[in-house]
């Protein structure tokens, strides 16, 4: 088969591999949508390495056909379904344990249900599991237009709280508000802690970190939990520890990909329960900014690159 192989120079190639061989408790999936994340521009620097046991090339999360499933699953072959995985998803098939896949929930497309897994269950993960968000809380979400905000964003409404969010610019502003954004915070004009020092936080998700961090942390609402994810901004902070023992304030560290599978299983399990009527209703949307074919990845991964994208990009390949 061909996969998305990234070569000494860092290029994203459509290259030749081993077909993958299937292990007993493992679907083989024919892939036909790949969302791109930015974990995968990560790993093409050689920062985010696949957790072992999975393909070296790029790629978290797939839909497509099941070609073969382990007897007594709840699949079998022509089944739709929607993959979380350790990597290896830029490519013509990939093999996945059986439960860390999920159906495409009804009426949405392969390159919709494949953008699902990584972000709704990153969101999930964390604020509802990691910080407990209530109805009624307020949540704080940064890059709001990212691929994961776009989820988030709407998580966190459907379960009712109210959500403040960071943007890089005016149309990622307009597309926060269209998806329920409550507060809208332009980063590169505002101080993000004296608006939430307007806002206090219950549960934040953060992806940025670095310096601002400190002084939004002495905003927080008694008790809030205020979970790292990345540190796109920098990784140090100077942080107050009053906050911490006065106030009760938690800091949490978060990553999905590492993992194991029998968690992924759980958080995808817990995601299906709360989510999948809501994809099918239209309740919540998938929100891609643009498809292309698998074999321009390399075009796929500047516009993250470039911070264009509102929600998801997504590579196709036909069958
Ligand atoms: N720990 C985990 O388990 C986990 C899982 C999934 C994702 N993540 C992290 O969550 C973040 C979002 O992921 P994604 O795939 O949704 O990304 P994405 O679609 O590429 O969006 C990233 C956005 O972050 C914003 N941003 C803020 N500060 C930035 C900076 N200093 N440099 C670059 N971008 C900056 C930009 O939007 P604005 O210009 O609008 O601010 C940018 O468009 C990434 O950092 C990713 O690594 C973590």
């Amino acid at each position: 088969m061909n996969a998305v192989i990234i070569d000494d120079d860092k290029r994203l190639v459509w290259s030749s591999v081993a077909d993958p061989v299937r292990a007993e408790n493992e679907i083989l999936v024919q892939v036909h949508a790949a969302a791109l994340n930015r974990a995968d521009l990560m790993q093409r620097e050689g920062n985010y390495p696949p957790p072992p046991g999975w393909p070296e090339w790029p790629g978290l999360e797939v839909a497509g056909v099941v070609l073969e499933a382990p007897s007594g699953s709840r699949w079998k072959p022509g089944d739709k379904v929607c993959a979380l995985l350790g990597g290896g998803g830029y490519a013509e098939k990939v093999v996945v344990p059986a439960d860390m896949a999920l159906p495409v929930p009804e009426g949405l497309s392969m390159a919709e249900a494949a953008a699902i897994p990584e972000a709704f269950a990153t969101s999930y993960l964390n604020l509802c599991l990691e910080g407990g968000m209530q109805a009624g809380d307020t949540v704080f979400i940064q890059a709001g237009a990212s691929g994961l905000g776009m989820a988030a964003i709407q998580l966190a409404k459907t379960l009712g709280a109210k959500v403040v969010t960071t943007v890089g610019s005016e149309d990622k502003a307009r597309f926060v508000r269209e998806l329920g954004a409550d507060v809208i915070i332009n980063r590169k004009q505002q101080n993000i802690a004296e608006v939430l020092a307007q806002h206090p936080v219950d549960v934040a998700m953060d992806c940025v970190a670095g310096p601002n961090l400190g002084p939004c942390l002495e905003t927080m609402a008694r008790g809030g939990r205020w979970i790292i994810i990345a540190t796109l901004g920098a990784a140090s902070s100077e942080l107050n520890m009053l906050d911490f023992f006065k106030r009760g304030v938690k800091l949490i560290g978060s990553t999905l990909r590492s993992r194991t599978s029998e968690m992924k299983a759980d958080i995808l399990k817990g995601l299906e329960d709360q989510l999948w009527p809501a994809f099918s209703s239209g309740a919540i949307q998938v929100l891609i900014h643009e498809t292309l074919p698998m074999a321009d990845a390399e075009k796929a991964h500047a516009i993250l690159e470039r911070q264009e994208n509102l929600g998801k990009v997504v590579l196709t390949l036909e069958p």
